[in-house]
């Protein structure tokens, strides 16, 4: 999976999302909600890295919420300097514009940290990046930082 690269300099607008979608910083108390969501439906890798997210005050990994329900997540600056993911929403949350809102929510917040540009990091669904924020794959990324990691 490579690499893709955002620029931050002409990002699309926060899409219109429904009155009782909420997408913020999650909380220090929410950590375990969060890790246990990500643990459940992802990976023990994004468990890691959502846990680095939340130390920073406020954290760098955002929530859309449905009143107490965690519908998904997305980390921001934690992988890398200016680094967009790790990302996932709730299966069933699929396909409501979720992942877009929340990728657009956290490319702003690097943007408006002084990035010029983000990265996504080891992109899956590359034609999802392309279509919501202009991405484009940089050349010879696969594997990337990621090369070698501990297993
Ligand atoms: C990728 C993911 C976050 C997208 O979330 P989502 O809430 O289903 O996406 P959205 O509803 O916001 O989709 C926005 C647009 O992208 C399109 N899209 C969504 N997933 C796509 C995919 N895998 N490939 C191509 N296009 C995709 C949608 O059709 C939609 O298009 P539209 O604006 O023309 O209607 C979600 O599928 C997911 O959690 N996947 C598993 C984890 C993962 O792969 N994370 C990314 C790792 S880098």
């Amino acid at each position: 999976m490579p690499d893709m690269l955002v620029p931050l300099y002409r990002l699309p607008r926060m899409p219109d999302l429904a009155p009782d979608i909420k997408i913020r910083p999650a909380l220090p108390f929410e950590s375990h909600v969060l890790l246990a969501f990500v643990g459940q439906h992802f990976s023990s890798k994004w468990v890691d890295e959502c846990t680095v997210a939340l130390a920073a005050r406020p954290s760098r990994v955002l929530i859309a919420t449905e009143g107490s329900r965690l519908l998904g997540f997305a980390c921001f600056d934690v992988t890398c300097r200016g680094f967009f993911g790790p990302t996932g929403v709730d299966p069933e949350a699929r396909g409501k514009g979720l992942g877009k809102a929340l990728l657009l929510a956290a490319l702003h917040r690097l943007r408006d940290e002084g990035f010029a540009y983000g990265i996504i990091g080891q992109a899956g669904p590359v034609a999802f990046y392309e279509q919501a924020c202009g991405a484009v794959v940089i050349p010879n990324s696969d594997d990337g930082v990621f090369d070698n990691a501990l297993v």
